[in-house]
């Protein structure tokens, strides 16, 4: 059963502001964050290439990042982050119907590593697949997953972002080797009618409905060049192209960074405005954690108070699809997203892709 659930235009916000009507499908009920122990601060970087740790907080924000040791696949180290999810919404693995775990450096070709995340949490049944949208991931993935609650195919939905960056950069490429991290967040989406599992209260503070009140998803195939890892059925690894480093990750910072401030900052604008809200109205913009600077300037371009903006950026570097839901755990555990929190969230990312989503937390 989906629920319809009216906001009453009426209804006065902790702002004392009217909001328009809204309907919603879903509303996230818990979030977990898990990184790696291994701390790998900026003069790693310094001991080895023509960097300093001066320069990479200067231009990105980043003062150090996690990266796993040895071998260890995207499930694994999504799983703790996803049980913590699923304990905070109030549920047990079991009761999840569905997975949709972004990623783009999978356990294996296939399965996906949502299969293999399955399993890692007991579970069956329920449906299982993985998302490639680079950066943008996680919004592709909590979008998917609106959708499929929508049309009724699942009631409580993981959805997971985790990268292993670590393993597909050049490490002697100091232009991209600095800015990556590995790490894990997930939520737990459900439907937002009643369940028996999570209960029927969906309002929050003020008596404002909870869950994802919009959401916009977009593409452009002609960036496929600016930021790629060439490695596939087009590329396949050959002895030369391991021995000329080929098949690494490789961007074109400049010219990323420029579509990202705009396009962030445009697709904001776009999914708040057009949906009756302004921007003043958002509590919280929690968007992909790339660059300090990219923050900045997108918030500037909307003209929002910086402390609106949250960043990890500093601790984690670019953990890629994982970046929003680690920013929501943390944001959540610190009591900084309460109940009634109208937050959007906004990505930008590799293919290029980008989304937004407009939620009350
Ligand atoms: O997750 C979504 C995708 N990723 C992003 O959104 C990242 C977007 N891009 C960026 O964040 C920035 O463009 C970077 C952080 C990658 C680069 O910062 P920048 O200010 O745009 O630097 P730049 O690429 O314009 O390079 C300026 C100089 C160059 O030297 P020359 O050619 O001027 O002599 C680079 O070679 O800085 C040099 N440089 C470095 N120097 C010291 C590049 N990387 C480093 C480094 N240490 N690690």
């Amino acid at each position: 059963m989906n629920a319809e659930l009216a906001q009453n235009p009426e209804a006065k916000g902790d702002k004392h502001e009217a909001f328009p009507v809204v309907s919603v499908n879903s509303r996230i009920a818990g979030s977990g964050m898990h990184v790696p122990e291994r701390v790998i601060p900026n003069s790693h970087f310094a001991s080895y290439l023509e960097t300093s740790d001066e320069w990479i907080r200067d231009r990105t924000g980043i003062s150090e990042r996690r990266w796993v040791e040895g071998t260890v696949g995207a499930s694994e180290l999504a799983e703790p982050a996803a049980r913590r999810a699923i304990a905070r919404a109030g549920l047990k693995p079991e009761q999840i119907d569905g997975i949709v775990f972004a990623t783009v450096t999978p356990d294996y070709v296939f399965p996906s590593s949502a299969c293999f995340l399955q399993q890692r949490l007991g579970i069956s049944g329920g449906l299982a697949f993985d998302v490639n949208a680079v950066c943008s991931g996680f919004v592709y993935a909590l979008v998917t997953a609106d959708a499929l609650i929508a049309k009724g195919l699942c009631r409580r939905v993981l959805v997971v972002g985790a990268d292993i960056y670590s393993k597909i950069i050049n490490h002697n490429d100091r232009r991209t080797c600095v800015l990556f991290g590995d790490g894990a967040g997930a939520v737990v989406l459900v439907a937002a009618g009643g369940d028996e599992a999570t209960g029927s209260a969906v309002t929050g503070g003020g008596g404002m409905i909870r869950g994802i009140y919009a959401s916009e998803l977009g593409a452009d195939g002609s960036g496929t060049d600016i930021l790629c890892t060439p490695m596939g059925t087009a590329a396949p690894a050959t002895p030369d192209s391991l021995l000329t480093d080929a098949h690494y990750l490789r961007m074109e910072g400049r010219e990323v960074f420029k579509l990202a401030v705009r396009r962030l900052a445009e697709i904001n604008q776009h999914v708040i405005e057009a949906n009756g809200f302004s921007l003043e109205q958002v509590d919280y913009f929690v968007s992909h954690q790339a660059n300090r600077r990219i923050l900045q300037a997108m918030g500037k371009n909307l003209g929002i108070p910086d402390e609106k903006v949250l960043m990890n950026v500093e601790r984690y570097g670019n953990t890629s699809a994982a970046s929003i839901p680690i920013l929501l755990a943390e944001a959540e555990e610190q009591g900084t997203l309460t109940k009634g929190s109208l937050v959007a969230l906004s990505a930008f990312g590799g293919g290029v892709t980008w989304g937004a989503v407009l939620l009350r937390w």
